[in-house]
């Protein structure tokens, strides 16, 4: 099982480029989802330089705090979901890409606003090195659940009985669990595969005391993916598209 998020130098490059293409996708006036993750931070930076040198002007909505952090450091106008009207593309990294698009995110405990903005906007985008395509979500990722610390006991039960092992995520430079954006804590939700991701995010949804979980089903328009080994982007589109 893998919740640690590392990448190599050349995932790195493969990602940089992808952040960049991205960056391309903006138009003057948008309202942009900023994701969170090390492809969506070189997608932030690389508007930060068409704001700077391009004069591009748009509003990014950042899905995390450290989202925010990376967009005001790069010198974005930033402004909260509830600050706009609508948000016209979500760019967003994300864990494991699977068949249609479906997505496992959550490797920084950021995929409830993640999953907020990519839904309210017009166009999600998914940001990805090649090593994140799979053909059946979950082998390597275990599924990110953000959870009301008073509901972990008995969600940790429901997971078990739904298949998986769970595990609190445990905090870096912190003794104890993380503790999200929003004040919750994170299991981590080892399945075995997950052939029909779909069905697995209803029953997720239907466990009391589970905030959002990081699968992401039917909501990417297509994935911009870096390749590793020869620098090149290409575009996968969802099948079947988003009406
Ligand atoms: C944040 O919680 C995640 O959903 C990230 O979007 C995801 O982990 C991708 O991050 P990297 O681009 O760093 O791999």
């Amino acid at each position: 099982m893998s919740v640690q998020k590392t990448a190599n130098p050349v995932e790195l490059e493969a990602r940089r480029k992808v952040g960049v293409a991205a960056a391309a996708l903006v138009a003057p006036g948008m309202v942009v989802g900023l994701g969170t993750g090390s492809t969506a931070a070189f997608a932030i930076a690389e508007l930060g330089r068409r704001w700077r040198e391009e004069g591009l002007r748009f509003t990014g909505v950042p899905t995390s705090w450290s989202a925010a952090e990376l967009a005001r450091e790069a010198g974005l106008l930033v402004r909260t979901l509830n600050d706009v009207d609508r948000v016209d593309l979500a760019l967003d990294g994300a864990d494991e890409v699977g068949p249609g698009l479906a997505l496992i995110k959550g490797g920084g405990a950021a995929h409830t606003q993640e999953k907020v903005v990519a839904t309210a906007a017009e166009r999600f985008v998914v940001l990805a090195d090649d090593g994140k395509l799979v053909d059946v979500l979950g082998r390597k990722w275990a599924v990110p659940i953000e959870v009301l610390g008073i509901a972990l006991r008995p969600v940790e039960r429901r997971l078990r009985e739904l298949g998986a092992v769970p595990a609190l995520r445990k905090g870096g430079g912190k003794d104890g669990p993380v503790v999200t954006d929003h004040g919750n804590l994170v299991v981590d939700a080892r399945f075995p595969e997950i052939p029909d991701p779909a069905a697995l995010g209803r029953a997720l949804d239907s466990i009391p005391g589970v905030v959002e979980h990081g699968l992401f089903v039917g909501l990417a328009e297509f994935a911009l993916v870096g390749s590793r080994a020869d620098g090149s982007v290409r575009r996968i589109d969802a099948e079947p598209r988003r009406a």
